[in-house]
């Protein structure tokens, strides 16, 4: 593979966004950022992005939803049909409310049109996302990744996967009491911070901790992560495979896992 082409979405810092920037410019990732998006305008990731001359776009969520609540025409593309989405998402149980789930989804779908509309001008290999605090849909997905066996969609969590899903990793790491933390590296599928591991790294939890030495702690080890991670990509080097475990009693279990080649 030669030189891959990078486009991230960020919502905050853009710590984890500098760090691919950086080994991008400097030689240790052969690719190239070619957007950076938020669905938040006071993101400080859009600022690093246009010091890079990377181009930048915002497509503002809540500006959205708040919209959808008002009854505006016209937010819900065309294609979207929402009960195809709701039979195949997994980010929530069947018994929630349909009309919750019905106004969620729309409004996703309204939100992650407006960025595929954004990101078009910019074609790229792999989709990073460098703290990016929304879930991405089956809409968004199927569009951008449409075969699940070759992902181009990556993300970078603030805890163990699978113990500790959600917004905050560090926080619930520290709460549980765990004795070691750690960050994932993850394609992304439809549920939430559940695809399929790429890579992880760990760091001991000592009694004198508190939940600002183990983010300093995880931080540091999140910016080597995704770097290594993103390389493997760039390499050709991840590949999807199908694994069948036998269990007890004759059951079987299968998963689709990364392998490294
Ligand atoms: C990072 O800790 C990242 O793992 C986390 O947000 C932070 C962003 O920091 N992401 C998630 O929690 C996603 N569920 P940054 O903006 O400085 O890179």
């Amino acid at each position: 593979m030669g030189e891959i082409r990078i486009g991230a979405l960020v919502s905050g810092g853009g710590t984890n966004l500098q760090a691919i920037i950086d080994a991008c410019e400097g030689g240790r990732i052969n690719g190239r950022m070619v957007f950076v998006g938020s669905d938040n305008p006071g993101a400080h990731g859009l600022a690093r992005g246009e010091k890079h001359n990377i181009p930048t776009f915002v497509v503002d969520y809540k500006d959205i939803a708040r919209r959808y609540d008002e009854g505006a025409e016209g937010l819900v593309p065309e294609n979207f049909n929402v009960n195809e989405i709701l039979k195949k998402q997994t980010l929530f149980s069947v018994s929630e409310d349909p009309a919750r789930l019905t106004r969620f989804f729309d409004i996703r779908a309204a939100a992650e049109g407006a960025l595929i509309r954004a990101m078009n001008p910019y074609p790229f290999d792999l989709l990073v996302l460098a703290g990016f605090m929304r879930t991405l849909s089956p809409y968004f997905i199927d569009k951008t990744n449409p075969a699940p066996l070759d992902p181009r969609i990556m993300n970078i969590h603030p805890a163990l996967l699978p113990a500790f899903p959600g917004t905050d990793g560090y926080g619930d790491t520290y709460r549980y009491g765990c004795r070691v933390g750690g960050c994932t590296v993850h394609f992304v599928d439809y549920g939430e911070d559940s695809g399929a591991i790429i890579g992880q790294k760990a760091y001991e939890i000592t009694p004198e901790d508190t939940i600002e030495t183990i983010k300093e702690k995880g931080i540091k080890l999140e910016w080597e992560l995704y770097v290594d991670c993103i390389r493997l990509f760039a390499e050709g080097k991840l590949k999807m495979t199908r694994k069948t475990y036998a269990l007890q009693k004759g059951r079987k279990v299968q998963r689709t896992v990364v392998e490294i080649v």
